[in-house]
């Protein structure tokens, strides 16, 4: 691979145009050898710490004694405010003790029978799509195939009609894309416009949430508001505000991701013909091929942490109160890791991607996502349809989820099929 001609000092990795472009990969080449932990400047504003190579985001995310998370994922902040007002209430960004505490609220939220339900939910809506797909000839497979997965997921786990998890699946969508012109941004925009739109759009999704605690306050059932409404940390009841963000928590940690992962991955398979027909031969390689997908899109490219104290990584000291990023898009694809990373292996193994994270904030929402791409996999082996590429790629304006917002696809021819079904 050709290095490109930067000097370390001019990589800003805030600058959302690589990650639109799809081009990133020589920038984190660069960095893994030459900075891999890396001061990136911010003009005008605070820098950060980016740490770019697989061992250091590994250890980086089991270091809970000196890096917190009460500062949220994304840099930035959220709403109108450098910090995340989400610090110690939602899930992902809250510290021991309180993260144990909610943790163990929300693994009831993840139980296996709820996952039986995601993936009959899924699959039935996978399978109208496929057929949508089969009928017409092609589709737009981000819109019109990927978007069902977070759908039938939220019906399954917050108990909700398909109607009411489309609407939610859109607000997420829209939150996620706040600085992308397909959602409504102008390039024009000054940050304080894109902070205003995100802030209206998670007001939408706190709205959807409070209407659910209301609905449901008199007879909390068995799914997630039900769950948080009758959860008891440290002996007292959730705060209504707190329950209305690890719903959000959920919303935005599921639906964004599970459904662009499927994307990237689609969009491989579209390249490469021989990888479908592979797994009709091989259904056994659906689970790496699933992994495959989810190293190979990196999707959530980075996660925030705040340094508690003075601390080294690599050989560099890191100050108290600064910004460490770990970017999983480049742990994912460092060769000392992973040979051939730019090689898209449906059999990879072992594969220790870093995409769901590691340590006590790992993704607990893991297995739900992999049920998810297994049932489109499996759902597209057995209708036994090929397809490729129609049309231009488009990705999402944003360097922290990284996403296909537009995959024409055209079929191209079916298979006959082995009768072989897992699912
Ligand atoms: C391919 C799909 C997915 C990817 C790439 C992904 C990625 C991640 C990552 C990197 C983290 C760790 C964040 C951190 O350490 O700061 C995380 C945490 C989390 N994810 Fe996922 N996720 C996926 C699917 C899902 C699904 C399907 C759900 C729910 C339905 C979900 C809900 C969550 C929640 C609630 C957390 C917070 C866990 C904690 O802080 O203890 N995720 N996810």
């Amino acid at each position: 691979m050709n290095l490109p001609d930067i000097s370390a000092p001019a990589i800003d990795l805030t600058v959302v145009d690589p990650f639109a472009a799809g081009e990133y990969h020589d920038l984190f080449t660069y960095l893994r050898t030459h900075a891999p932990v890396y001061w990136n400047p911010v003009p005008g504003g605070d820098g950060f710490w980016a740490l770019t190579r697989h061992r250091d985001v590994a250890a980086a995310y089991n270091d809970h004694a000196n890096l917190s998370s009460s500062g949220g994922a994304m840099l930035g902040g959220s709403l109108h405010s450098d910090v995340d007002t989400a610090s110690g209430r939602m899930l992902v960004a809250s510290d021991l003790p309180r993260h144990r505490m909610l943790r163990q609220v929300m693994h009831r939220v993840f139980a296996a029978e709820v996952m039986e339900r995601v993936r009959t939910r899924v699959r039935v809506l996978v399978d109208r799509a496929v057929g949508d797909l089969l009928a017409n000839g092609g589709c737009d497979f981000a819109t019109d195939i990927a978007l069902e997965l977070p759908r039938g997921a939220v019906m399954a786990i917050m108990d909700v009609g398909y109607e009411e998890a489309a609407h939610l699946v859109d607000l997420t969508r829209r939150m996620i894309g706040y600085r992308d012109p397909r959602f409504g941004a102008s390039s024009a925009d000054s940050v304080r416009d894109q902070r205003l739109r995100l802030g209206v759009v998670q007001a939408e999704i706190f709205e959807f949430f409070a209407d659910l605690v209301r609905d449901r306050a008199a007879t909390p059932g068995p799914d997630l508001m039900g769950i948080l409404l009758t959860a008891e940390v440290n002996g007292n009841q959730l705060s209504e505000e707190d329950i209305l963000y690890n719903c959000m928590n959920v919303a935005v940690g599921g639906n964004e991701t599970s459904s662009y992962t499927a994307c990237a991955g689609m969009a491989e398979l579209a390249t490469e013909p021989a990888h479908l027909a592979r797994l009709a031969e091989q259904p056994e390689l659906v689970d790496s091929a699933v992994g495959e997908m989810v190293r190979w899109s990196s999707t959530n490219a980075y996660v925030q942490r705040v340094a508690l104290r003075d601390t080294v990584i690599g050989d560099q000291l890191i100050g108290a109160g600064q910004i460490v990023t770990l970017w999983n898009v480049s742990a994912n694809y460092d060769e000392e890791q992973f040979p051939n990373a730019h090689t898209f292996d449906l059999a990879r193994s072992p594969n220790r991607h870093l995409s769901y994270g590691s340590g006590l904030h790992r993704c607990i929402g893991a297995s739900f996502a992999q049920v998810e791409l297994s049932v489109l996999l499996e759902r597209l082996v057995a209708a036994g349809v090929e397809f490729e590429l129609a049309g231009p790629v488009r990705r999402l304006w944003s360097n922290f989820i990284l996403g296909i917002t537009e995959l024409p696809l055209a079929v191209s021819g079916t298979r006959p099929t082995t009768g072989r079904d897992r699912s």
